[in-house]
């Protein structure tokens, strides 16, 4: 297994390009299941979550080709119904492959996912949506056994905006007769660029982005090519660790306008920020202000830069809150953070960082994708030489973040396992 080795105190300098969302790749790369025929999407991230859906499609029938940033799907007119453990267990998103299977192939079998150990993640929201479509489900032996003799349209009712739900209902929704709304539907951006996407297919889709989603179903839906959005937690991530050292970044390519909960947090704990369309400027930050925040759905502070604020946080002047309201347990890393020196508490879905703590280098062990970036953060500022180990967690969302990290002045390496 590789590790990170970083060396803290630098200030770091400079530009930094944000990679395509992976969040928004993953849905989009499953949604052309809907469609035959060659697809185009740009600004694909490489990471294992990437590999890991490549992967799942390859072993579905589709051919997938790839050069840099460019990934190229070209979907059969028959493919394969059934996910196997193999292809889904490293991967909670695989679930999407259900809705656009079902939808096109009127049968699918999904095994249940893996993905981050933060919480149950139950996927039955996703499930009862499909059943009100008018699918017959049933768990057989750890595999979603899913069949309709066709999709219709309906009402659903979420009873959270969960986003995989919400994606795997619109892709279901989009090959299904008549017309599907979903109320109280996820408003994250990467649920409207997978509007974008099944509109470019030929879905009527309005409303995404609001929590009222309506789908009419076509009959057909053709290939096209599509550009991923921004990783908006890509560019929150680098933002902090600007915001940590003190200097002077310009984290560039990404979409401030899907950050403005984050950056408001920001701006409240005394980080000067600058922003255009495509460029969010750190300017420095001098005594840092302890804040109060609470994640929730987007456009609420989002539980992925739950994990990186709380390294900054443990870096303020006073005591900072974080209420965690979106999953059960996502402070997996806190208790590594203790092990630098940080003071944190926790009671139930509330923890107390007490600043400003002077961090210690210490090995430290990832969980979870965003608690790895949060122990590379708080490698940033300690003392000493930090080791992250398990680091391909941050591999499975971050595109080469020691390459960026080291071209704005920061010592970090990746230490190969040799083994
Ligand atoms: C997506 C993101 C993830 C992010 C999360 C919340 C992707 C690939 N992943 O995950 O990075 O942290 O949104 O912003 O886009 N839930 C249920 N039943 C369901 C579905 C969800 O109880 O059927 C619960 C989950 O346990 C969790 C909460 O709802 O507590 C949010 O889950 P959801 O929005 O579905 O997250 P994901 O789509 O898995």
């Amino acid at each position: 297994m590789d590790k990170m080795l970083v060396n803290g105190g630098l200030t770091l300098n400079g530009d930094v390009n944000v990679s395509g969302a992976k969040n928004s790749a993953l849905p989009l790369i499953f949604s052309t299941l809907l469609a035959e025929g060659r697809h185009d999407l740009n600004n694909v991230p490489g990471l294992n979550d990437i590999d890991s859906a490549e992967g799942l499609m390859t072993s579905l029938g589709c051919t997938i080709k790839r050069d840099k940033a460019q990934m190229t799907i070209d979907v059969p007119a028959e493919v394969e119904t059934l996910a196997h453990y193999d292809q889904v267990r490293k991967m909670r998103a695989s679930i999407l492959v259900l809705g656009p299977l079902l939808a096109r192939f009127n049968k699918a079998k999904v095994s249940l996912p893996g993905g981050c150990a933060i919480g149950a993640r139950p996927i039955g929201m996703h499930l009862d949506a499909l059943e009100k479509m008018g699918a017959k489900i049933h768990v057989d032996a750890g595999y979603v056994v899913a069949t309709t003799t066709g999709l219709k349209g309906a009402i659903i009712d979420l009873p959270f905006a969960t986003v995989g739900g919400t994606e795997n209902i619109m892709m279901a929704a989009s090959l299904a007769e008549g017309t599907t709304t979903i109320n109280n539907a996820a408003r994250e951006p990467e649920i409207s660029d997978l509007a974008d996407y099944l509109t470019t297919m030929g879905v009527q889709v309005s409303g995404a982005g609001t929590s009222t989603i309506k789908i009419t179903g076509q009959k057909e839906l053709r290939a096209g090519s599509h550009q991923v959005i921004a990783d908006r937690i890509e560019a929150g991530t680098l933002v902090v660790a600007g915001a940590l050292s003190g200097g002077e970044v310009r984290v560039k390519n990404c979409r401030p306008d899907h950050l403005e909960s984050f950056l408001q947090a920001l701006g409240q704990m005394n980080v000067q920020i600058e922003t255009t369309e495509t460029e969010i400027h750190v300017k420095g930050c001098k005594n840092i202000k302890p804040i109060s925040i609470v994640t929730e759905p987007y456009p609420g502070y989002p539980t992925d830069l739950q994990a990186q604020i709380m390294t900054l946080m443990t870096q303020a002047d006073g005591v900072s809150h974080i209420t965690e309201k979106v999953f059960e347990n996502r402070f997996m890393h806190v208790s590594e953070l203790l092990r630098m020196g940080a003071e944190i508490d926790i009671e139930n879905k509330t923890a107390t960082i007490v600043g400003k703590r002077n961090l210690l280098a210490a090995p430290v062990m990832a969980t979870d994708l965003r608690a790895s970036a949060s122990l590379i953060l708080a490698g940033l500022v300690a003392e000493g030489e930090t080791e992250v180990n398990r680091i391909y967690h941050l591999d499975r969302g971050y595109e080469k973040l020691e390459d960026k990290l080291s071209g704005l002045g920061a010592n970090i390496k990746r230490v190969k396992n040799k083994s």
